[in-house]
């Protein structure tokens, strides 16, 4: 049986590249498999992960393109050319124009490490803990023109410690997303998702 295409998008460390990898190796995906790593850092630890893992890279460096839609040109041919079905952003550090945006409305995914719509952005954890709420977590959603904004598929909460420092969070919120992140992909494999403007529905398994 022909397996679901997935492409990982990352930018720096990759092991939510890294879980994804795995469990589609174990079959732990609901038949997804990754199939490409789009990297816009030569250096990033992901992109060793990737060759380690025989996983293919598209690597490619912003400056050297006249604009972000000409370097999002060429990923959109790239993924074409190797079927790719679902777009899944961990940890990519660039906002995509509509050139991405369209092409894969619907299919096109990210992590984010707070429980959105608090804490948008960059420095997520910082953020939440400076803030004193008590409960954080992670959001998987979709990818619309905004700084995550789309339509929520699914969220896991954890308790702030009293003690907690941005290290602390940072890697129990990893070990929440290495949970979430790949049952996530394994809906999409299985055609289990339906969106519906901001209403979001999991289907049972087939
Ligand atoms: C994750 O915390 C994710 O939520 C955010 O970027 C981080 C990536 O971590 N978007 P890693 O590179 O997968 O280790």
């Amino acid at each position: 049986m022909s397996h679901y295409r997935i492409a990982v998008f990352a930018s720096g460390e990759g092991s939510n590249f890294q879980t994804l990898v795995d469990a589609g190796k174990a079959g732990l995906l609901g038949g997804a498999k990754v199939e490409l790593l789009v990297c816009d850092k030569p250096e990033a630890p992901v992109v060793k992960r990737a060759r380690e893992a025989c996983v293919p890279v598209h690597l490619f460096t912003p400056k050297s393109y006249s604009s972000r839609e000409a370097y999002e040109l060429e990923i959109v041919e790239q993924l074409e050319a190797l079927n790719i079905e679902l777009v899944v952003l961990a940890g990519y550090m660039r906002l995509l124009t509509s050139v991405m945006v369209d092409k894969y409305a619907g299919r096109l995914i990210n992590i984010h490490p707070s429980l959105l719509p608090s804490f948008p952005g960059t420095n997520a954890i910082l953020q939440a803990l400076n803030y004193g709420v008590k409960l954080t977590g992670a959001t998987v959603h979709f990818v619309d023109g905004g700084m995550d904004t789309g339509a929520i598929i699914a969220q896991q909460s954890i308790v702030i410690e009293p003690n907690a420092t941005v290290e602390s969070l940072a890697k129990d919120i990893h070990a929440i997303e290495q949970e979430l992140y790949p049952r996530v992909v394994s809906w999409f494999a299985q055609g289990c998702v339906v969106i519906n403007d901001r209403q979001v529905t999991i289907l049972p398994f087939k």
